[in-house]
């Protein structure tokens, strides 16, 4: 059995690689844009940037992580990933895994279109596939709950984000483990949280258009606006179930 993991000089697919060598002795590969980036031992490293579908090699791969890729132009990031998937239908990779976000066929997110182009292509190849529909990551809010004033627009809206290792974990479990054919899973955290429960006397109200004005990146408002929507407050069980525990709290 061989496992290939893009993304692996990311913070997510390392974090893959590293669960993966740990959980099984089974052939690890990594494909990576920047192999020079790359410093675990033990596995092979093959170059491959998702713009260049010239130099992706899933050759001999039985199971396949694409990690998606991280450009902000969406129809940049639609065609890097059709170019994977592509390869890997030709390459006759036996298992597709793809990382996607919660509810990508129906979400109202702007990521989701994205991810919804990526599963689609995934199931138009016909091959076996898992869909890795990852929530928020812990990490995304962070620096703002670090901050001494903690200004969001998502008023008592809810999150059920998970820390980023809990999902690279589901995903190496997933790797490693028999019975995910064709399975579609929604990793949320185990329990949601809202910034102002988080922040407490820390936490402003103000407005999408206030956080506008004051220089935030527009992806980063239309998140907020999702979270005060309710898009991302469901807790669902998969993660738990794949890692075999609850998934850590946000802690700041
Ligand atoms: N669920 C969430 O909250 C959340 C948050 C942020 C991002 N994401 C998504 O999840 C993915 C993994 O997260 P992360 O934290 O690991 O992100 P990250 O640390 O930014 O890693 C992104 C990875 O994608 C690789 N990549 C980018 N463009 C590529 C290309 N053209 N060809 C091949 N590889 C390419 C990068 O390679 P280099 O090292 O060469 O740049 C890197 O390994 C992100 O890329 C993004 O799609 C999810």
């Amino acid at each position: 059995m061989t496992i290939l993991i893009t993304g692996a000089t990311g913070q997510f697919g390392g974090a893959v690689v590293r669960y993966v060598l740990d959980r099984t002795d089974e052939q690890v590969i990594v494909s990576v844009r920047s192999p020079e980036k790359f410093t675990l031992e033990g596995v092979e490293v093959r170059q491959g940037d998702f713009d260049r579908p010239e130099t992706l090699d899933f050759r001999g791969v039985d199971k396949l992580l694409i990690v998606s890729a991280d450009a902000h132009d969406s129809a940049v990031r639609i065609q890097q990933h059709a170019n994977a998937i592509a390869k890997a239908k030709e390459h006759g990779v036996g298992h597709v895994f793809y990382t996607s976000v919660t509810d990508a066929d129906t979400s109202t997110l702007s990521v989701a279109e994205v991810h919804k182009a990526a599963e689609e292509a995934i199931r138009a190849t016909g091959l076996t596939f898992t869909f890795l529909r990852n929530g928020m990551y812990h990490e995304n809010y962070l620096d703002t709950l670090a901050q001494d004033v903690v200004a969001t627009s998502t008023k008592d809206g809810r999150v059920a984000s998970a820390p980023r290792d809990d999902l690279a974990l589901a995903a190496a479990v997933a790797l490693t483990t028999d019975g995910h054919e064709n399975a579609v899973y929604e990793l949320t955290g185990s329990t949601s949280w809202s910034f102002p429960e988080v922040a407490g006397e820390k936490f402003r109200d103000v407005s999408d258009e206030d956080l506008i004005a004051a220089g935030m990146p527009p992806f980063v408002v239309d998140f907020f606006a999702a979270i005060r929507e309710g898009v991302l407050a469901e807790v669902r069980p998969d993660l738990e179930k794949l890692i075999g525990r609850p998934s850590r709290p946000i802690a700041v």
